[in-house]
């Protein structure tokens, strides 16, 4: 009898902290989430497609400021392999300002796809998705007393999102935390990085920036996040892509790779996306402003040319018309 109040108290507690397994493919894979759950299956999930026409300018969006991020104290920083991601402990001296409350950071980790995939990151922007994506994860301290209290509270928690793409040079900072895969290839594998620069892994423009209510992109998928999600991009070089994609395991023995560990887009629902800025060019990426600069030289040419071709044309009307007119007239004057 007490065997089995005791059975029933361990699968309750192991309920009560969600220790149900998942994954992003199979059996347990994310359109099974909501059965274990059913947070995930709630109406304001992430991450989201960000349509960039129809979000809402709001003027009042006050710039973000990360505080401490380039001084992240002297002791060493804990990075994990925790079996869905990796993992970096920060210290709370690292906090953000220019939100309701103030955030100090928790974590961050990160989401990426598999070699060869030119996709890996949660949100997208115009049904685009990059090739990985940081989240660096803070929670309300005025209000709350840890990450784990917060993280189930309305607006609890202020996450960065932040796309990644493929550069041409290897981005420095991100070496930081790649250059130490290795020794944590395997799951619950820990361990410890010296303290770095953070602002670094941020792109160097904060200004730009969407803004609006969601959850954890992973099980149990809390609706406690505000998202702020930066319209410009870090890069890194596609070496150092093909490191995060290739160095894990998401097991505790070399059998599954740790790739793909990204959360498709969820429906938007009823809610608003915020925009700090006002849609134009500069939202668009090098390529496409080379592409449409090609596109309106290409086409300036082809009327100069049309231009050209009807004035050729008019000019010869009118001279053929002068010379039939001088021919005609010619005999005339003559005669
Ligand atoms: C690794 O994790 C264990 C258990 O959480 C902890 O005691 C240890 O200090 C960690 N090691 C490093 C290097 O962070
Ligand atoms: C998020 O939800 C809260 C509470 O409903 C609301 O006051 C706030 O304006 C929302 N913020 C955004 C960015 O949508």
């Amino acid at each position: 009898m007490t065997l089995l109040i005791l059975l029933l108290e361990v699968i309750w507690i192991m309920a009560a902290f969600g220790g149900q397994h998942w994954t992003y493919e199979g059996p347990h894979g994310q359109h099974h989430w909501p059965a274990s759950y059913p947070e995930c299956g709630r109406n304001a999930q992430s991450p989201v497609n960000i349509q960039t026409d129809s979000v809402t300018f709001d003027p009042e969006l006050l710039p973000l400021q990360p505080h401490g991020y380039d001084q992240p104290g002297t002791r060493p920083l804990e990075l994990r392999n925790n079996g869905h991601t990796v993992q970096l402990s920060l210290p709370p001296t690292l906090h953000l300002e220019g939100l309701p409350q103030k955030y100090v950071a928790a974590q961050l980790h990160l989401h990426w796809g598999q070699k060869g995939s030119p996709k890996g990151s949660e949100h997208q922007i115009n049904s685009e998705a990059s090739a990985a994506e940081l989240h660096i994860v803070h929670y309300d301290s005025d209000t709350y007393n840890s990450l784990s209290e917060a993280a189930q509270m309305p607006q609890g928690l202020a996450v960065l999102g932040i796309l990644i793409e493929v550069g041409e040079t290897k981005n420095p900072a991100y070496e930081h935390i790649l250059s130490h895969l290795h020794e944590i290839r395997y799951k619950d594998q820990n361990t410890s990085v010296p303290p770095f620069n953070v602002r670094e892994l941020l792109p160097p423009v904060l200004a730009h920036f969407f803004r609006y209510n969601g959850s954890l992109t992973t099980p149990p998928c809390y609706q406690s996040v505000l998202w702020t999600v930066f319209s410009r991009r870090a890069q890194i070089s596609r070496e150092q892509l093909e490191k995060l994609q290739e160095t894990l395991f998401s097991t505790e023995e070399p059998s599954r790779l740790l790739v793909q560990n990204y959360r498709a887009p969820q429906p938007l629902n009823q809610r608003t996306i915020f925009a700090s800025f006002i849609q134009a060019e500069s939202s668009y990426t090098t390529g496409e402003m080379l592409s449409l600069g090609v596109g309106i030289l290409v086409g300036c040419l082809c009327l100069l040319l049309a231009v050209y071709l009807i004035a050729r044309k008019i000019r010869k009307k009118v001279l053929g018309d002068q010379k039939s007119v001088v021919f005609t007239s010619a005999p005339v004057t003559e005669a």
